[in-house]
C-alpha cells in the first residue's frame, strides 16, 4: 500500500509539473484527488485496517493528498505568472521605437514660390505689401495711364462686376494704392491673385498670380542699371547663379521706357532646349521706368521722382523653377502632382 501511494504520488507530481493550462490541472486534480481516485479508495478502505495500520496508511494518504494539492496550487500560480509575463511582452511599450509619421500637408507650390520670391526681395531690403483683389477702375487702369477708351485696356481682358468693380487684372494696382499713402523713397514688392477673362491653356489661366516690384526715389537716384541689378539678383536667387537677364523694348502705358524681360533658360544655360523652345531665353513679364503720369496720378509732382517697376507671372516662374509644362496642373487638385512639392 505504501509503495502504491508513493508511485501514484510520483506520477501525479510529474503530470502536474507538465500541465500548462488550468483545464489540464483540473483534470489531474479529479484523476488523483476526486471521488473515484485511487487516493479516495485508499482512504475509504482505512476502516477495514487494523488500528495500527489505519494510523500509518491514513497519515501517508493524507500527506500524499496534501503534497498533490500543494503541487497543483503551485502549478496554478506558475501558469498565472507565465500568462502575466506573456501579457507584459505583448503590451510592453518600447519608448525608443520610432513613432508613426503623421501625414502633414504642405504649402501649395504657388504659395511656396511666392514666399521664395518675397524672401529674395526682403534680403534686398524691399518691403512686402499686400492690397485688395477687387479694385476700382481708377486703381486698376486710370491711375496707371490706362484711361477709359485707351486702347491699352484691350491688352488685358477684364471681368467687370455688376457694381462696376474690377477683380484686378494686374498687381500694378498695388503701386498706386501704396504711393497714395507713401512718398518715395520706397522699395516694395507685392504678390497675389489677378483675374483675366481668358481661356485657360498650358500657359494661361483666368485666375493666376503676379509679383509686382516698385522702387522709386528722387529723380536721378534710380536708373535702369539699378533695375537690372535688382532683377539680376532676383533671378539668380530664384534660378541659380548662372542665369542672365535680357531686356527687349516693349510698351506698357505705365512705364517709359518699357521692356519685355527675359531670363536665360536655367535648364540648358541658354543653349536651347524643349523648355525654352530652343530659343535659350524665357519671357518673364513686363518692366520699365515708371511713367511720370503714374506719379502725378497719385498727387506727386511731375519729374520729381524716378523709379522702376516690373510685374511677372508667378505660375510662369514656378513652371520654370519646377520644370512644369502645363500651368493648369497647379489648379487640378491632383494630389499625385501636388505631393511632389
Ligand atoms: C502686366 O500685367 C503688367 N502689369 C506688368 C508690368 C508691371 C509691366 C510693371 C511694367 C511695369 P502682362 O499683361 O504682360 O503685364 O502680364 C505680366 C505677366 O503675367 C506675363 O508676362 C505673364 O508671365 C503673366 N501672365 C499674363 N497673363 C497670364 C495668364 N492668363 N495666365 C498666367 N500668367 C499670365
Amino acid at each position: 500500500m505504501k509503495n502504491k501511494l508513493e508511485t501514484t504520488k510520483k506520477i501525479a507530481l510529474a503530470e502536474i509539473k507538465k500541465a500548462d493550462s488550468f483545464d489540464g490541472l483540473e483534470k489531474i486534480r479529479i484523476k488523483y484527488l476526486g471521488r473515484k481516485s485511487e487516493l479516495t479508495d485508499v482512504l475509504r478502505g482505512l476502516k477495514d485496517l487494523s488500528n495500527e495500520k489505519k494510523k500509518e496508511v491514513g497519515e501517508l494518504a493524507n500527506k500524499t493528498r496534501e503534497e498533490i494539492e500543494d503541487s497543483i496550487k503551485y502549478q496554478v500560480l506558475s501558469i498565472k505568472q507565465r500568462e502575466l509575463s506573456g501579457l507584459d511582452e505583448k503590451e510592453r511599450i518600447d519608448i525608443t521605437y520610432p513613432g508613426e509619421k503623421i501625414e502633414a500637408g504642405h504649402l501649395h507650390p504657388i504659395t511656396q514660390t511666392r514666399y521664395m520670391i518675397e524672401e529674395i526681395f526682403k534680403s534686398m531690403g524691399f518691403l512686402v505689401v499686400e492690397d485688395r483683389e477687387v479694385e476700382d477702375e481708377f486703381h486698376n487702369f486710370d491711375a496707371l495711364n490706362m484711361p477709359q477708351n485707351h486702347p491699352a485696356r484691350d491688352m488685358q481682358d477684364t471681368f467687370f462686376l455688376k457694381s462696376g468693380a474690377v477683380p484686378r487684372t494686374q498687381t500694378s494696382s498695388v503701386q498706386i494704392r501704396y504711393m497714395e499713402k507713401n512718398k518715395p523713397p520706397l522699395k516694395i514688392v507685392s504678390s497675389g491673385r489677378v483675374y483675366r477673362n481668358e481661356n485657360a491653356d498650358t500657359t494661361h489661366g483666368f485666375n493666376f498670380h503676379q509679383v509686382e516690384c516698385l522702387m522709386a526715389d528722387k529723380a536721378g537716384k534710380i536708373t535702369i542699371s539699378n533695375f537690372k541689378s535688382v532683377l539680376s539678383e532676383f533671378m539668380k536667387g530664384l534660378f541659380g547663379k548662372n542665369v542672365k537677364i535680357r531686356l527687349r523694348p516693349s510698351y506698357f502705358p505705365f512705364v517709359e521706357p518699357g521692356f519685355e524681360t527675359d531670363v536665360s533658360c536655367p535648364y540648358c544655360n541658354g543653349k536651347g532646349c524643349r523648355i525654352c523652345k530652343n530659343s535659350g531665353w524665357i519671357e518673364l513679364g513686363g518692366s520699365g521706368m515708371v511713367n511720370q503720369k503714374v506719379f502725378t496720378s497719385v498727387g506727386l509732382p511731375e519729374d520729381e521722382y524716378e523709379g522702376f517697376a516690373f510685374g511677372f507671372g508667378i505660375e510662369r516662374l514656378a513652371m520654370i523653377k519646377f520644370g512644369i509644362d502645363d500651368l493648369r496642373l497647379f489648379y487640378s487638385g491632383d494630389l499625385r502632382f501636388l505631393e511632389q512639392f
